[in-house]
C-alpha cells in the first residue's frame, strides 16, 4: 500500500534572503489532514535509498488557509537547495502526509497564557500555531519572543506585526535582534530571559503552555530557563530541525527474534524483527510502507501504538510521559523485547 500523496507548488513567495514560501495548490491539499504545529515530510525518489525531509506547516487549519510551507536554504543541503533554486509552480511533489507533536493539547481549558520561542526559521511552526490559538481561544493571551540575527533577516516580520495589531490585547510580541546596540534586549540569554518572564507572564507555571523551535542550545536554554520558573516539564514542547545523525548505540535487554503484528489501515502485516533491526527497518525489508522521516527517535514520525507486548525504544526526544502510558512507540528506534508485539498504526 503507498503512504504518497502527491502535492503541487502554486505560488513561490521570497520572504527574506535565502528563505522562500511554498504555498501548495488547492485542490490537492485537500489530502492532507493536519493540526497547527504539524510538519509534512517530503519524499525524494533517491538511488537505493529515497530522501526524506520534513518541514513545518505555516498555515493555519483553523482559517482554512491554503496549505504553505517555509524553506530556508542550508548551505549544501540537498533539498532545501533545489526547492530555493529551480523548483517552480506547478512542480509536484510527494508527501507522506503531516505528522509530528509539536500541537496543541486537545484540552487547553486549564491554559491562560502560551509563550512561544522561536529563533530564525524556527518561526514556522510557531506561526500556525499563534494563529489558531488567536482565532479559536480567545480566552488565552499569547506571548511571542522571537530572536533574529536582523530585522532584514526576520521571516514574517511584518506579518507578525499586522497580527499583533489585530490581536492588540490579547497578543504580545518581542523581538531580538542580535545586531541591537542594546546588548541587554539582543541575543536571548538566561537573564534576559527570565527577566522576560517577568514582565510578560501573568499567570502561575502551571497555566501558562510554551512552545519552543530554534537551534538545540537556544532551546536548551529556554527549557531551562522555564523550568526555574516553575512552568511544569508537561507544559514545554520543542520542536526540533535540525537532526545530527548521531545516536548513541546502545543494544537492547533483549535482542531474540520476535514477532511483530502490525495492523495497518485495515491491513495487517506480520514481522519478524530482531536486533539490530529496528521494527520499521523490518517493515522495509518486508515491502511495507510505513511513515518515517528522521529515523533518530526525534521527529515523531514513525509512531504507533502498541496494542500488546514491550517495546524498547534506543531514543526518544518527542513522545512524552503521557503519550508513553497510553502505549504510543516510534518504530524507528523500536524494538520488540520480552515476547511477541501487536503494533498499530
Ligand atoms: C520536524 C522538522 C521540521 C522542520 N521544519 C523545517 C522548516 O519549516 N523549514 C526549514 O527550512 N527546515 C525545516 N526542517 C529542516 C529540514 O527538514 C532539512 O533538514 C533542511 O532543510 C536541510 O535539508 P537539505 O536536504 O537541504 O540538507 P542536507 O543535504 O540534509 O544537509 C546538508 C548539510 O547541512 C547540515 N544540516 C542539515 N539540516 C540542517 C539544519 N536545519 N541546520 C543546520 N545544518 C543542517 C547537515 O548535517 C549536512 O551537513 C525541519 C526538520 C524537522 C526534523
Ligand atoms: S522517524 Fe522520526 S522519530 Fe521515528
Amino acid at each position: 500500500m503507498s503512504l504518497y500523496k502527491t502535492l503541487t507548488l502554486g505560488k513561490i513567495k521570497e520572504e527574506v534572503p535565502g528563505v522562500k514560501s511554498f504555498i501548495f495548490e488547492e485542490p490537492d491539499t485537500g489530502q492532507i489532514q493536519y493540526q497547527a504545529g504539524q510538519y509534512l515530510t517530503f519524499v525524494i525518489p533517491g538511488g537505493e535509498q529515497e530522501v526524506r525531509r520534513s518541514y513545518s506547516i505555516t498555515s493555519s487549519p483553523a482559517l482554512a488557509e491554503p496549505l504553505s510551507i517555509v524553506v530556508k536554504r542550508v548551505p549544501n543541503g540537498i533539498f532545501s537547495r533545489h526547492m530555493l533554486d529551480h523548483a517552480r509552480p506547478g512542480d509536484k511533489l510527494q508527501t507522506i502526509g503531516a505528522g509530528g507533536f509539536f500541537t496543541l493539547p486537545a484540552d487547553l481549558s486549564d491554559i491562560r497564557q502560551i509563550f512561544f520561542f522561536a529563533a530564525g526559521s524556527g518561526i514556522a511552526p510557531i506561526y500556525s500555531l499563534m494563529k489558531t490559538v488567536l482565532h479559536t481561544y480567545p480566552q488565552i493571551s499569547v506571548v511571542l519572543i522571537y530572536s533574529n540575527n536582523a530585522p532584514q533577516s526576520t521571516i514574517y516580520l511584518q506579518e507578525l506585526q499586522q497580527l499583533e495589531k489585530a490581536f492588540r490585547g490579547s497578543l504580545q510580541i518581542e523581538f531580538l535582534f542580535s545586531i541591537s546596540k542594546n546588548l541587554s534586549r539582543a541575543r536571548l540569554y538566561k537573564d534576559l530571559l527570565k527577566a522576560l518572564l517577568k514582565e510578560y507572564a501573568t499567570v502561575p507555571g502551571h497555566q501558562l503552555l510554551s512552545y519552543i523551535c530554534g537551534p538545540v542550545n537556544y532551546m536548551r536554554m529556554c527549557v531551562y530557563g522555564l523550568r526555574q520558573a516553575n512552568v511544569p516539564a508537561e507544559n514545554i514542547r520543542r520542536e526540533i530541525f535540525h537532526i545530527p545523525q548521531i545516536v548513541h548505540k546502545i543494544e537492547p535487554p533483549d535482542t531474540d527474534l520476535h514477532r511483530v503484528t502490525f495492523r495497518l489501515g485495515g491491513q495487517s502485516h506480520q514481522l519478524e524483527v530482531q536486533y539490530p533491526d529496528t521494527i520499521l527497518d523490518a517493515a522495509r525489508k518486508k515491502g511495507i510502507s510505513l511513515p518515517y522521516s528522521c529515523e533518530l527517535g526525534r521527529c515523531g514520525n514513525c509512531v504507533a501504538k502498541c496494542r500488546k507486548g514491550q517495546v524498547w525504544m534506543l531514543n526518544n526526544e518527542v513522545l512524552t510521559e503521557r503519550d508513553l502510558e497510553q502505549g504510543l512507540i516510534l518504530t524507528c528506534v523500536g524494538y520488540p523485547i520480552g515476547g511477541d508485539v501487536v503494533l498499530e498504526a
